[in-house]
C-alpha cells in the first residue's frame, strides 16, 4: 500500500490512488491525502529539504507518486527568491521578496504541477494527455508530454497569446482553438479526454495530482527565508497554486518545522474576477463570472462558468488564512510590468505582474504594515505575451 490516497473535499470519502477526477460517491472534487505520520517517521521534513538534489523532486515523499516511478522532469523548481531592490521606494516599510517562477524550464510555475501530473500519467500507464489552458499549462503539458513520450492535445481560448501557441506547436502538441473563454475550452477538453481515455491535466482542481506540485513553492520559500512570510501574494485563475502553496505550509506546520501560517492573497484582473467579487461581498460561495472576460491578464482570466465550486475552494483557503482577494486594473498591470522590468530586471508576464500590483494596493490600504515580510510570486515570463502588451500599448485594444 502507498502513503497517499484521494479524499473527496465535499463528503470525505476516500478513494485509492487512481486517475480519478470526481468522488465516486457524491461527485465532489478530490484532493490527495497522505499518511504524514508514516512519511515523517521514515524521513523527517528537514532531511528531505536538506537533500542536495535540485528542484521539486527532493520532496518526492510528499508528492503523489509511487516509489518505483521515475519522475518526468526538466529540472523544474529551485527558482530564485529575490529581495526587491529598487522597487523599494514604492513599498515603504516592509520587506518584499519576489519568487521568480519565470526561471522554470517553460518559463512559468506550471512546470511544478505538470512535472507531477505527467509522472502520475506515467505511473498509471496512460499514453495520452489532454488539457484546457489559457496558455501556460498548455506549454508545460506539451513540454513534459514530449519528455515522457505521450501524445498531448491542448484546448485554448482564441485570446491566448501567439507566443504560447507557437511554443505548444513546437513541442509537437495537437492544438485546438476554442471560441469563447477558458471555461469553453474546459468543456471541450473534458469531452475529448473522456472520449480518448486521456489524462486530463486542466489547471483547475480537476486533476488532484497536478495540484500537489504547487506545494513545493511553499517548501522553497521557507528554505530560502528560514521563516514564514506574513503575506504571500499569488495571481489566481481557479486557484490551485494558492491552495497548493498553503497546503505546503500546513504540511510544514504538521512536521513541526514552522509554527505559524502565512496570510494568502489571491489576485485577479478586475476584468474577470469571480473570486475577488465574492470575497468583497462577504459571500461564502463563488458565482460564475458572466459577460466579458477581457483583460490583458489573459493567463488568469477564468470565469469558472461550470465549476464555480473550484473558486469557492480557493476562497475558503484565503479566508481561513486571514488573507484577502484583490482585483487590479489593466493600466495598473501595465505600469507595474514596466516598473518590475526597469527597477528589478524582471520581465514578467501580464498575469503574473498582478501580484506586484496587489502588493501596492495592500500597502496603500494599510493591510500590509511596516516591518512585515511579503512574498509576491512572479508566476510567468514576460516573453510569453510580448505581442499582447505591445499591441495594447500601441492601440489600446486587447
Ligand atoms: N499566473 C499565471 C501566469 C498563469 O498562467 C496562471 C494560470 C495563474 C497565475 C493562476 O494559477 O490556475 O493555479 O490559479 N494559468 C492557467 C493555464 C489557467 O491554463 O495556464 P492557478
Amino acid at each position: 500500500m502507498y502513503d497517499f490516497w484521494l479524499t473527496c473535499t465535499r463528503c470525505g470519502t476516500g478513494h485509492p490512488a487512481l486517475p480519478l477526477y470526481r468522488c465516486r460517491a457524491c461527485g465532489g472534487s478530490l484532493e490527495v491525502s497522505y499518511d504524514y505520520k508514516a512519511i515523517f517517521s521514515r524521513l523527517p521534513f528537514e532531511r528531505m529539504a536538506a537533500r542536495t538534489s535540485p528542484g521539486i523532486w527532493k520532496y518526492r515523499e510528499l508528492l503523489p507518486v509511487f516509489p518505483d516511478t521515475d519522475p518526468v522532469t526538466l529540472g523544474e523548481g529551485g527558482t530564485p527568491l529575490l529581495p526587491s531592490g529598487r522597487m523599494g521606494s514604492t513599498t515603504g516599510g516592509f520587506r518584499l521578496y519576489l519568487k521568480n517562477e519565470s526561471a522554470n524550464p517553460t518559463l512559468a510555475f506550471k512546470d511544478r504541477p505538470l512535472s507531477v501530473a505527467l509522472t502520475a500519467a506515467r505511473q498509471f500507464g496512460l499514453t495520452e494527455v489532454v488539457c484546457a489552458s489559457t496558455g501556460n499549462t498548455g506549454v508545460a503539458a506539451s513540454a513534459y508530454a514530449a519528455r515522457a513520450g505521450l501524445r498531448c492535445t491542448v484546448y485554448v481560448p482564441a485570446a491566448a497569446p501567439a507566443e504560447k501557441l507557437e511554443a505548444m506547436k513546437a513541442y509537437g502538441t495537437v492544438l485546438e482553438t476554442v471560441t469563447g473563454s477558458f471555461s469553453d475550452a474546459y468543456a471541450a477538453s473534458a469531452g475529448e479526454a473522456l472520449r480518448l481515455g486521456a489524462f486530463n491535466l486542466t489547471s483547475t482542481y480537476l486533476n488532484p495530482y497536478a495540484v500537489e506540485g504547487n506545494k513545493t513553492l511553499a517548501y522553497e520559500i521557507f528554505a530560502s527565508l528560514q521563516t514564514v512570510p506574513d503575506w504571500i501574494i499569488i495571481p489566481v485563475g481557479a486557484g490551485p497554486l494558492l491552495s497548493g502553496c498553503y497546503k505546503g505550509f500546513r504540511e510544514m506546520l504538521l512536521a513541526g518545522v514552522i509554527d505559524r501560517l502565512p496570510r494568502m492573497v489571491g489576485v485577479q484582473a478586475s476584468g474577470c474576477a469571480p473570486i475577488v467579487r465574492a470575497f468583497q461581498a462577504g459571500e461564502q460561495e463563488v458565482r460564475p463570472w458572466s459577460g466579458s472576460t477581457a483583460t490583458l491578464a489573459s493567463g488568469i482570466a477564468d470565469p469558472l462558468s461550470t465549476y464555480p465550486e473550484d473558486g469557492t475552494r480557493t476562497l475558503a483557503v484565503i479566508r481561513e488564512s486571514g488573507g484577502a482577494a484583490v482585483g487590479v486594473s489593466d493600466p495598473e498591470i501595465l505600469r507595474c510590468r514596466r516598473m518590475l522590468a526597469e527597477r528589478e530586471g524582471i520581465l514578467a508576464e501580464l498575469s503574473s505582474v498582478t501580484a506586484v500590483a496587489a502588493v501596492e494596493a495592500l500597502c496603500g490600504s494599510g493591510a500590509i504594515r511596516a516591518g512585515e515580510l511579503v512574498t509576491a510570486v512572479v508566476t510567468g515570463h514576460g516573453i510569453k505575451d510580448m505581442t499582447a502588451a505591445i499591441n495594447f500599448e500601441k492601440t489600446g485594444v486587447e
